[in-house]
C-alpha cells in the first residue's frame, strides 16, 4: 500500500529510484513519482499510472542527474487517481512522500486553508508537507521541524523528506507503517521493504517508529529528539536477490504458483525431530500450547481463508475450540475473555493493518500472540510473541499463492504438533500425516501444474459468463472460499463461495440454465451429500464442473464435467486442490486480457484499516 523509495549517495540516483520502484510497484500502481534534489532545487516529475508511464515522462524530459531522490507508487487512500494527487508533494521548502493516512488532515487542512493556505491536491500528505513547511520555516532546523509537527499529526505514516535548500540530505520516519534503511557500497537507501533493497545491499534496519532517520553524504544516522543521534545497528537479510524477479516465467503469479512445492518443503524444513512435528528451532519453548484451551485465530483474505481451513483442522484433530475472525472485525467485536485462550495472527506480508490492530488488542487483553508470517522482520512478527516465518521467499504477486499455501502447511504443522502433544492422535498416524505433508504433498502440487492445459479447459468453461458459483462442503468450503476470492481478484468475474448444503436455503434462486457451478469434493464421507447439492444445481441447468478425488469422479459424471485429482489422502487432497483452484482462477484471468500480477484497485499488503 504505497511504496516509498530514497537514495542519496555518489551514483545517478534517477536509475535507482526508478528501479526501486518498479519492485516496489506491487504495493500500489494508481500513480507513480519522483523528486530530484539539486543544483538548489528540487525537481518533480509524476503521473497517473505504472512505473512505465513516469519512466516515459523522464524519457520526454531533459534528462536529470542527480545523488539524492525519493520516490513514490501510489495506492490512492485520500483523494482520487489523478497526476495533482501523485507523491511527491511540496510546500515551500519541503517535498516529501507518504505511505500511511493521516487521521486529523480535516482539521488542518481546514486550520492551513484558514490561514490563507491554498491546497493544490486532495491529499492528506499536502497537510503534513504544508505543516512541516511552515516549521522549516521558522525553525531552519529539520530534525526540530520534523518532531515538531510529528506531535500533531495523528495516523499512520513512513515519510521520506527532502528540503529544498540540503539537497543531499534526506531524512525519514515511520509510524505504523514500514520503513527500512540501508547502507550500500554506493550510498544510502531507504525503501517500504526489502525487496527493494536487496541489490544494493545485504543488510538493513528497520528504525524504531517515531525517530527521524537522516541520510546523507556521511552515512546514515537516527537522529533522536533530544539532540542526540546514533548510528542504525543493522542486520543480515535473509532475502536473495533473484528471488523477488520474474526468472523466466510471463507472470509473477504463474511464478510463485510453481514454486509452491518448494515453498512447501521450506516451511516444513527443520521443524521435525524424529519424524514428529517440533519448533525447536524457532526458539518455541515445547509446551507453549500445553495450557491453550481456545484458539482465535485473525487474519484477512487469503490469509483468512488459509485459517479458515486451518481451524478445522485444528479442531478435528487436537479438540480445542478454535474460532477464525476477520481481523478487521475482531477488535470491535472480541469474544468474552477467557483463560487459555492463543492467538494466531497469520500474514503474508506481516504488514497488514487489520490483522496488527487486531494482534494488539488480544495483547491489550493480556492473550498471547503467535504470528504466522512470510515477510521477515515485519510489524507482525516483530510484535507477536512468538513467530513462525512461512519461508515462501517473496510474493510480488498482489493475488496470494505460495503465501497462502505455506501457511495452510504450518497451520497443519501447528494441529500436528499439538495432536502429539495432547496425545490425541497415535504417533505414528503423525509421522505419517507429516511424511505427507513434506512428500506426498509437493508431488501432488507438481502433477496438477503439469494438467494446466486442462484446467484450461474448465476456465474456457467460463467464457462469456460474469458470475458463478464455488460449492463444497466441510474443509472444501474452506478451499471453495479462497478459490473464488482468487478468480475475483485477478479476472474481476464475480462469484460466490457457498456451503453446499446452505445454497437450498434461498441463493439458490440465481441459479439459472448455463450459470457457471464449480464444486470441491475431497472428503469421502461427505461425497454423497456434495452429490444432492451438484444434483440440485445441474437439474436447475447449471454448467457444473467438480474437481474431486479421483476415486469419486463416478459418483459424478451424470451430472457435471468432472476433473479428477490423484491424492490418496487428506494432505495431498487439500494440496492438489488449491493448485486447481488457482490454476483455473489464472487462466480465466489470462483468458480475459487482464493484468494477473497487479489487479484493478488492489495492492499487495494493506497497510491501513
Ligand atoms: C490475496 O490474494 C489477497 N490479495 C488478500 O486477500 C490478502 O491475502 C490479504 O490482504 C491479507 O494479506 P496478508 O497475508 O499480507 O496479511
Amino acid at each position: 500500500m504505497c511504496g516509498i523509495i530514497g537514495y542519496t549517495g555518489r551514483q545517478n540516483a534517477i536509475p535507482k529510484i526508478t528501479a526501486g520502484l518498479s519492485v516496489l510497484e506491487y504495493r500500489g500502481y494508481d500513480s507513480a513519482g519522483l523528486a530530484a534534489a539539486g543544483n538548489g532545487r528540487i525537481t518533480t516529475i509524476k503521473c497517473c499510472g505504472r512505473v512505465k508511464d513516469l519512466e516515459e515522462k523522464l524519457r520526454q524530459t531533459e534528462e536529470i542527474i542527480t545523488t539524492c531522490a525519493i520516490g513514490h507508487t501510489r495506492w490512492a487512500t485520500h483523494g482520487g487517481v489523478t497526476d495533482r494527487n501523485a507523491h511527491p508533494h511540496t510546500v515551500g521548502y519541503v517535498t516529501l512522500v507518504h505511505n500511511g493516512i493521516i487521521e486529523n488532515e480535516k482539521e488542518w487542512r481546514e486550520r492551513l486553508t484558514l490561514d490563507g493556505y491554498h491546497f493544490s491536491s486532495e491529499t492528506d500528505t499536502e497537510v503534513a508537507a504544508a505543516l512541516l513547511n511552515r516549521a522549516y520555516q521558522k525553525t531552519k532546523d529539520p530534525l526540530q521541524a520534523i518532531y515538531g509537527v510529528l506531535e500533531i499529526l495523528r495516523g499512520s505514516y513512513a515519510f521520506a523528506m527532502i528540503f529544498a535548500d540540503r539537497t543531499d540530505e534526506i531524512y525519514a520516519v515511520r509510524q505504523d507503517s514500514p520503513l527500512l534503511i540501508a547502507q550500500g557500497e554506493d550510498g544510502c537507501y531507504l525503501a517500504s521493504d526489502l525487496t527493494a533493497l536487496v541489490s544494493y545491499a545485504s543488510t538493513y534496519c528497520v528504525p524504531d517508529e517515531g525517530v527521524v532517520v537522516r541520510l546523507n553524504q556521511d552515512g546514515i544516522f537516527l537522529c533522536y529528539k533530544d539532540g542526540t543521534q546514533k548510528e542504525p545497528i543493522y542486520q543480515q537479510s535473509g532475502m536473495q536477490h533473484a528471488a523477488a524477479e520474474r526468472g523466466g516465467y510471463d507472470t509473477f503469479m504463474k511464478k510463485e504458483i510453481c514454486e509452491q512445492p518448494q515453498a512447501l518443503r521450506a516451511a516444513l524444513n527443520g521443524r521435525e525431530a524424529e519424524g514428529l512435528p517440533d519448533f525447536s528451532i524457532n526458539a518455541l519453548p515445547t509446551d507453549f500450547f500445553d495450557n491453550v484451551h481456545r484458539i482465535h485465530i485473525v487474519a484477512c483474505g487469503s490469509a483468512m481463508h488459509a485459517g479458515l481451513l486451518g481451524a478445522r483442522l485444528l479442531e478435528r484433530d487436537t479438540g480445542i475450540p478454535t474460532t477464525i475472525f476477520i481481523a478487521s472485525e475482531y477488535r470491535y467485536h472480541m469474544p468474552p475473555k477467557e483463560e487459555g485462550t492463543l492467538l494466531i495472527a497469520i500474514s503474508q506480508s506481516g504488514e497488514t493493518a487489520d490483522t496488527l490492530a487486531a494482534l494488539r488488542a488480544a495483547k491489550a487483553r493480556g492473550i498471547p500472540v503467535l504470528a504466522i508470517v512470510n515477510a521477515e522482520n515485519t510489524a507482525i512478527a516483530r510484535e507477536a510473541a512468538h513467530v513462525l516465518y512461512t519461508h515462501a521467499g517473496p510474493e510480488i504477486a498482489v493475488a496470494t499463492t505460495k503465501g497462502y499455501c505455506t501457511q495452510v502447511a504450518l497451520l497443519w504443522m501447528i494441529s500436528l504438533f499439538l495432536s502429539n502433544r495432547r496425545k490425541t492422535i497415535a504417533q505414528d498416524t503423525i509421522k505419517e500425516r507429516l511424511a505427507f505433508l513434506k512428500e506426498s504433498a509437493p508431488k501432488a502440487i507438481s502433477a496438477v501444474i503439469a494438467r494446466e492445459s486442462e484446467l484450461s479447459h474448465i476456465a474456457e468453461r467460463l467464457d462469456g459468463h460474469d458470475r458463478l458459483f464455488y460449492i463444497g462442503r466441510g474443509r472444501d468450503y474452506a478451499l471453495a472460499a479462497e478459490g473464488s476470492l482468487k478468480l475475483k481478484e485477478i479476472s474481476y468475474v464475480h462469484s460466490e463461495a457457498y456451503a453446499a448444503g446452505e445454497l437450498k436455503h434461498g441463493t439458490i434462486s440465481l441459479i439459472e440454465p448455463g450459470t457457471p457451478v464449480i464444486a470441491f469434493c475431497t472428503e469421502d464421507a461427505l461425497a454423497e451429500k456434495m452429490l444432492s447439492n451438484v444434483r440440485e444445481v445441474a437439474s436447475r441447468g447449471a454448467s457444473v464442473t467438480v474437481l474431486c478425488k479421483a476415486s469419486l469422479s463416478s459418483l459424478f459424471l451424470q451430472s457435471a464435467v468432472v476433473f479428477p485429482l490423484d491424492c490418496e489422502n487428506d494432505e495431498t487432497a487439500v494440496f492438489a486442490m488449491m493448485t486447481a483452484m488457482q490454476l483455473i482462477a489464472y487462466e480465466t484471468a489470462r483468458r480475459r486480457g487482464c493484468d494477473v500480477d497487479k489487479p484493478r484497485n488492489l495492492a499487495k499488503s494493506v497497510t491501513v484499516e
